[in-house]
């Protein structure tokens, strides 16, 4: 029997992802795999039931599950779905275990196989499974499109018969995988973009898409290519070398994160008062906290004449690719294991071994298992 895998439709509101695209679908399916498709799985992000050609429709979640060995989804379950599950089966999804804690004993009391998509390692070899990463370059272009459509300027610099308008000077700090992207989409609308990062790593980076990078002295590389937080001193010297940045930027779009920490605050409410009338700050960070004081999370304020959007789950505001890119990742992350249509695990393989969750009834990674 080929293995089943199942892709229920997205739960949580405003998730417009679907975690199989139709033309990935039909690669399971060539590898021998079942895929089993919920209808209107895919109609939020414009992939209709008929696309997926090669799949067989279910019409109810309750069904979708009990036929299935294994489930792709984007977001994590709820615990209905959980229990819908059957016992023994394989989970794939965004999973956030820290946030999620009722959802992990239940996946461990289920005997599920869960692999958590987050906790793929940040290794070459995995670099085309990595969904952190293909979902943050969805969101570096997004929050450059979000700054200059908020912005009261204009990015580039324009000379018209009524004289020549300046180009907008953009300030981006976090130059990771979303910042990098946003520098490039804003120096392709025409801004001049500076750029901050506390891993001095970015700079050549930064440089490279035509960017200045910012110098404050601090470093804060640490393990894996990452940051780590920064000591009170770090954070002043760091606060009083961007302040002027910030007061002369036209938008300040925030990237900045610290892997399993909240968002670093950067930007003070003092520096939003510092900052130009009609200015404006994107922080892509508003939903682990922001890296502005002010950042409301899914809203857009505004304060002393300087907007501050807050923007969350921002991929999902272009669920095709989106869900191609997820899509790709998944499949990168499993076919290796299929062979004749059967899925066998490779427990030996460190990206397997650090992404998953839960197994044969126990919670396997161990932050959460000290967590639960
Ligand atoms: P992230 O989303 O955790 O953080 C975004 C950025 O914020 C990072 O560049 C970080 O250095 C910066 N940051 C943290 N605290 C800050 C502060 N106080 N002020 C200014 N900036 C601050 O990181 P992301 O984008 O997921 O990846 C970061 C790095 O990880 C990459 O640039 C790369 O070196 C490495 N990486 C490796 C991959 C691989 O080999 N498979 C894949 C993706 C990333």
């Amino acid at each position: 029997m080929p293995v089943r895998m199942a892709v229920p439709k997205e739960l949580v509101p405003g998730e417009r992802r679907v975690a199989l695209d139709p033309t990935m679908a039909e690669r399971f399916t060539k590898l021998g795999v079942e895929i089993l498709i919920e209808r209107g799985a895919g109609s939020s992000a414009f992939f209709t039931d008929e696309a997926y050609q090669s799949c067989r429709l279910i019409g109810d979640t309750k069904t979708l599950y009990s036929d299935a060995d294994v489930v792709l989804k984007v977001q994590a379950p709820t615990l209905e779905e959980v229990s819908l599950l059957k016992d023994g089966s394989t989970l794939l999804a965004i999973l956030l275990p820290h946030i999620n804690i009722e959802m992990v004993k239940l996946l461990r009391d289920k005997k599920i196989t869960s692999f958590a998509m987050e906790l793929i390692p940040r290794i070459s070899r995995a670099q085309s499974m990595d969904i952190l990463s293909s979902q943050a370059a969805i969101s570096g272009y997004k929050v450059a499109l979000l700054a200059a459509n908020l912005a009261s300027g204009f990015f580039p610099m324009m000379t018209t018969a009524a004289g020549t308008i300046r180009p907008s000077k953009v300030l981006v700090i976090g130059a990771g995988v979303a910042g990098l992207q946003a520098i490039s989409t804003c120096r392709r609308l025409g801004a001049i973009v500076e750029a901050y990062d506390v891993r001095p790593a970015a700079r050549q980076e930064i440089e490279s898409l035509g960017a200045k990078m910012i110098d404050t002295g601090v470093n804060a590389a640490s393990e894996g290519g990452y940051a780590r937080e920064l000591t009170v001193e770090e954070k002043q010297k760091q606060a009083d070398m961007l302040a002027k940045h910030i007061a002369s930027a036209n938008a300040v779009i925030t990237t900045a994160s610290i892997p399993g920490r909240m968002a670093p605050r950067i930007i003070t409410t003092k520096m939003v008062e510092g900052m130009k009338r009609g200015a404006v700050i994107v922080d892509l960070a508003a939903e682990s906290g922001g890296n502005c004081e002010l950042t409301k999370p899914g809203e857009n304020i505004e304060h002393n004449g300087v907007i501050i959007a807050g923007p969350i789950n921002i991929p999902s505001s272009f669920p095709v690719p989106a869900s191609e890119m997820y899509a790709k990742n998944l499949f990168n992350f499993l076919s290796p294991m299929v062979e004749n249509g059967k899925l066998n695990l490779d427990w030996e393989n460190e990206v397997i071994i650090k992404s998953a969750l839960t197994r044969d009834g126990k919670i396997v990674h161990e932050t959460t298992n000290n967590l639960v």
